[in-house]
């Protein structure tokens, strides 16, 4: 007779049978830090050596978030606060389903990154701060975008007319004037390995 009764846990796979399944705990890896600063070059590296290891990663980064779900959104601090908000909804979705998501977002001020941690949970959160000095980021200017707002051909710039806040005590600190991109990865990649061995 009870045969038919089938409990809802019996049937909702868990969190921690994904981690299993993958070999791993998942974590959202936060990248914060200035346009240029080497967030989604360090982000995509990292993605490889995680996968090279056997881990399951995947980066969210301008590419794929603000080209798709977020491409209704500009830069006006309210729409940094609601692309960074939705982009946290996905990598907890994400970190849910035993990923390690290794978010590359300015997110440039406290309170937009305390939000992230609030969505996400602080023990999934960590924040990693690559740091490069706005001069050296204006000297890459990969994408010619300091130009232009020096120029005034863009308003509200992160580092020139809008305001980044550095983290006051970030999980890891990487300062890309100093390492090479394979030393970085290398220093994210040893402080996580900890947080991700199952
Ligand atoms: S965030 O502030 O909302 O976190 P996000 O990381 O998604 O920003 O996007 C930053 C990227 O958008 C920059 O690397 C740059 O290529 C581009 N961009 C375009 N306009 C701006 C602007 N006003 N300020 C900063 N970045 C901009």
């Amino acid at each position: 007779m009870s045969n038919n009764i089938h409990p809802i846990f019996d049937r909702l796979l868990q969190r921690q049978d994904r981690e299993r399944r993958l070999n791993q705990k998942s974590k959202v890896l936060w990248l914060t830090g200035l346009s240029g600063s080497g967030k989604s070059t360090i982000a995509q590296h990292l993605e490889r050596k995680l996968h090279n290891e056997g881990y399951f990663a995947q980066v969210l980064d301008g590419d794929n978030i603000r080209s798709g779900i977020n491409n209704n959104l500009g830069f006006s601090i309210e729409d940094r606060q609601e692309n960074i908000r939705r982009i946290a909804e996905i990598a907890k979705l994400y970190a849910n389903s035993g990923v390690i998501v290794l978010a590359s977002f300015i997110s440039p001020t406290i309170a937009i990154r305390q939000m992230a941690k609030d969505i996400i949970g602080e023990n999934d959160f960590e924040e990693v701060y690559i740091n490069a000095p706005l001069a050296t980021c204006e000297d890459r200017d990969v994408k010619g975008l300091y130009q232009k707002a020096r120029k005034g051909e863009i308003k509200g710039f992160t580092g020139i007319d809008s305001p980044y806040e550095a983290p006051a005590s970030p999980s890891i600190e990487i300062k890309t004037n100093e390492q090479t991109i394979e030393e970085s990865v290398q220093t994210i990649y040893n402080s996580i390995l900890p947080l991700i061995k199952l």
